[in-house]
């Protein structure tokens, strides 16, 4: 883990973002709880999204569906067939590790090797050094480039057909070691279920297997018919739900980027058949502009096509982030056929057509999928916020003010009545629009301090000078810029800078 993921890490403990889930028994492995500030950020980001795709675009609504399904959604939709991750265990160590993850760290090593060989020669060559000329000459790079390509193929070979021995003989082929043990010595690779399975129903007799759900996309599925109808929409329309989601899955590692109980936000839009090319760059587009517009630095994203698809995807790309530890999805775009509806109709012997007027045909709608984990959108604006100015020696999280917790901070500089009451009207007022903090504590230094910490962007304080002069000082997060601002100004000013 690298040291500034680590500061992240203790910074949200520090501050309140995120706690180990049931610390004071020593937590539960992949499960956060979010603290006071966490879940203001969360929130946030939750309104954001839901205002970006419900509230701004006529033809999608919004739904809650319920966690709980009927088990059979889970046999349609192909999770109990097909929701698996090919598991493998170092005899040795009696670590357990996903193997198509390891063969990927395997992957991610030799291209690192190829990264320092053309650090190398761009430090020799200067600015005469060509990367692309570089790659495709230098044998040694051409020759671990082969390497790269040969692995990725044999492995998509072998998921696709879930040819397990053979993911084992590759792993063997390129003697891959345990991280931990050194070793080779390595069990045979097996299939695992990531849904966690529970019991409903009070008697054990009549009591039946329930899942938690994987997505939040099923319980979108299913009501298709009940939302088009209720609505009156009109084909192409989407839906949209932010909810938890249940993944048992192999490895907790990263923090709250794989968790085993998160939250996704997503939304499915229903289209034509024969449509789907188009609609499918129409969201990957418009979702890579939602990341970008939040202000967040265009080059920590990425598109990443899938060649590995899920087992309902007909082509699918993740949005990638740069977090601490490399590029990593973020986001999932996913074009996803009619597989779902029909699987449905199948299953529950119910019609799911839709009557298109305009062209005078019933059909089983298609469907672009757009997939986003609430808690990985948090981590990326944490990664992407987080910083330490020596010059200042200061932490600061640079949220997008959208996103900040705690939008205004109002501070008495002294706990003189005069000033205390100035600031207490001042913070009454503005409260009621905006999530503002107060505080009389500490010199009013420590005080900035903690609230460059936890990104709040204006602070407000009330001096000496305020009852005189009817002005308080307002500091800006980012420049440190502090200006007088009249009393009676103080809306205005902050409303020109949210
Ligand atoms: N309905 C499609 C679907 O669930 P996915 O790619 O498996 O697709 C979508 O998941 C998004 O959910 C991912 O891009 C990621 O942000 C988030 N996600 C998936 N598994 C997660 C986990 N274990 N912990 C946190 N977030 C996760």
């Amino acid at each position: 883990m690298s040291e500034l993921f680590k500061k992240i890490i203790s910074h949200c403990k520090e501050y309140g973002f995120i706690f180990n889930s049931s610390e004071i028994y020593d937590g539960l492995s992949a499960v956060y709880d979010y603290g006071p500030l966490g879940v203001e950020l969360k929130n946030n980001i939750k309104s954001y999204w839901w205002d970006a795709m419900v509230k701004r675009n006529k033809n999608i609504v919004g739904i809650d569906s319920s966690i709980f399904m009927h088990p059979n959604t889970w046999k349609a939709s192909g999770h109990i067939d097909a929701f698996n991750d090919p598991l493998i265990d170092n005899k040795d160590s009696k670590k357990r590790y996903r193997a198509d993850e390891l063969i990927e760290n395997h992957i991610e090593k030799i291209e690192n090797k190829i990264n320092k060989d053309i650090k190398k020669a761009k430090t020799k060559f200067g600015d005469n050094f060509n990367e692309k000329e570089f790659r495709k000459t230098n044998q040694r790079v051409l020759d671990r480039q082969k390497q790269i390509n040969e692995i990725i193929s044999e492995m998509n070979k072998c998921l696709q057909s879930e040819n397990l021995k053979g993911i084992k003989k590759l792993i063997e082929k390129i003697e891959l070691k345990c991280p931990v043990s050194g070793t080779c010595n390595w069990t045979e690779v097996r299939q695992f279920n990531l849904m966690f399975k529970t019991k409903i129903g009070s008697n054990q007799e009549t009591s039946s297997d329930i899942y938690l759900r994987p997505e939040t996309a099923q319980g979108i599925f299913v009501n298709f018919l009940n939302v088009q109808k209720t609505t009156r929409q009109k084909i192409p329309f989407g839906i949209a739900q932010i909810g938890k989601a249940f993944r048992n899955e192999i490895i907790a590692r990263q923090f709250i980027f794989r968790m085993r109980e998160f939250e996704q936000m997503e939304m499915q839009f229903f289209i034509r058949p024969g449509e789907e090319d188009e609609w499918y760059e129409y969201w990957k587009e418009k979702r890579m502009n939602w990341h970008i517009s939040l202000g967040l630095r265009k080059e920590d994203f990425s598109f990443k096509e899938h060649t590995k698809l899920a087992h309902y995807a007909k082509s699918a790309c993740d949005i990638e982030f740069k977090f601490p530890f490399g590029f990593k999805e973020l986001e999932g775009i996913h074009s996803r056929s009619d597989f779902d509806l029909i699987q449905h109709q199948k299953l529950s012997g119910k019609k799911i057509k839709y009557f298109d007027s305009e062209i005078n045909e019933s059909f089983t709608p298609f469907v672009i999928e757009t997939s986003i984990g609430l808690d990985r959108m948090f981590l990326a604006c944490l990664c992407s916020s987080f910083k330490r100015e020596e010059n200042n020696n200061r932490i600061l999280l640079k949220l997008p003010y959208k996103l900040a917790p705690i939008k205004i901070a109002v501070f008495p500089l002294t706990k003189d009545d005069s000033l205390v009451n100035i600031a207490n009207n001042i913070y009454e007022k503005i409260n009621k629009k905006y999530n503002c903090f107060y505080e009389e504590k500490d010199s009013i230094g420590k005080r900035y301090r903690r609230q460059d910490a936890i990104g709040t962007p204006l602070c407000i304080t009330v001096d000496n000078e305020s009852e005189k002069d009817q002005k308080v000082t307002i500091r800006n997060r980012d420049s440190m810029i502090q200006e007088r601002v009249a009393l009676n100004k103080i809306e205005e000013y902050i409303e020109g800078c949210f």
